[in-house]
């Protein structure tokens, strides 16, 4: 199984569920509150360690108690927590999630998670050396992001970047990067340009960019030019929060499957993970995953 180093985000998500979202200025009573341990670095971290990946994760917590329940959420998935620190009088990043039907609006409070520096990673380059695919999300510094990039190029090591949430990138981090993860919008928004262009830009780089497209699947674009669909899988959806994190968990999890085999397989654990409640409630395990597959009789 792959060795996944993680760089980014861990948050504590409070969940609010409601008939409809409030207007500006409206308040609406909701039918229920639960919280759930998120952050997309963390999301990505537990999705590829329950599918048997070795992971380590880089990250900041504060010195709280969600910091602590944090980190120990991640060390019981089995994930190596030492390059996880705590910055003192610091808070840990939250992320607000109002829930209507199965879809969501988020608000995130970064918190410690803005306290991970590009000396974090300069310190944890060990990790680098030992891993065999390397990981990204945009909810910590840019710099510490573009840090994790240079010494994953340093060590020789696939250095993939999940664009979310949406930004404009500059080429330099973008050479740097072996593949993209990005939705949409996400897409548009990296790169600058209109969403409606999404076919043109994973041609002009083959390989490069795999686009996630929710009930659609994921779309790339292979060696010979030819735009490539992954279809999605049929389920019910309860909670949609973190399902694009499964889907890059998965991704970095199977690896070394190639990408047509390893988006089939982040394309089924993104839909596994969607019908329970919770970025991570349904993410699933190797033979959970597995068993879904067969029920499918290997299609889609
Ligand atoms: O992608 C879903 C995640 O985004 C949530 O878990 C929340 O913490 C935000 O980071």
């Amino acid at each position: 199984m792959n060795k996944v180093l993680v760089v980014g985000s861990i948050n504590m998500d409070l969940v609010a569920q409601v008939g409809q979202y409030p207007r500006l200025g409206e308040t609406l009573l909701g039918q229920s509150f639960a919280t759930y341990h998120g952050g997309k670095g963390a999301n990505q971290a537990v999705a590829a360690a329950r599918l048997g990946a070795q992971v380590t994760m880089i990250g900041r917590v504060g010195d709280d108690a969600f910091g602590r329940e944090l980190t120990s959420a991640l060390k019981n998935e089995g994930i190596n927590t030492d390059w996880i620190k705590v910055s003192p009088a610091t808070a840990s990043g939250i992320a607000m999630i109002t829930l209507a039907g199965s879809d969501n609006a988020i608000i995130v409070v970064p918190g410690a998670n803005a306290c991970l520096s590009p000396a974090d990673i300069e310190a944890a380059e060990s990790s680098f050396a030992d891993a065999d695919v390397v990981i990204a999300q945009l909810e910590t510094p840019l710099a510490t992001i573009r840090k994790a990039a240079e010494l994953a190029q340093r060590h020789h090591k696939p250095f993939i970047l999940n664009p979310a949430p949406a930004m404009r990138l500059d080429d330099a981090l973008l050479d740097q990067v072996a593949l993209l993860t990005p939705n949409e919008f996400e897409l548009g928004m990296a790169l600058g340009l209109p969403e409606s262009e999404w076919r043109q830009a994973l041609q002009q780089s083959p390989g490069k960019i795999l686009m996630t497209a929710g009930s659609d699947g994921a779309w790339y674009c292979d060696a010979a030019g030819v735009l490539q669909q992954q279809r999605s899988f049929k389920v019910t959806a309860l909670d949609t929060t973190g399902a694009g994190d499964t889907f890059n968990g998965a991704l970095v999890a199977f690896w070394d499957l190639g990408l047509p085999e390893a988006s089939r397989m982040a394309c089924a654990a993104a839909a596994l993970s969607v019908t329970k409640a919770g970025a991570q409630g349904g993410m699933p395990s190797k033979a959970q995953l597995l068993d879904f597959l067969a029920a499918q009789g290997g299609a889609a």
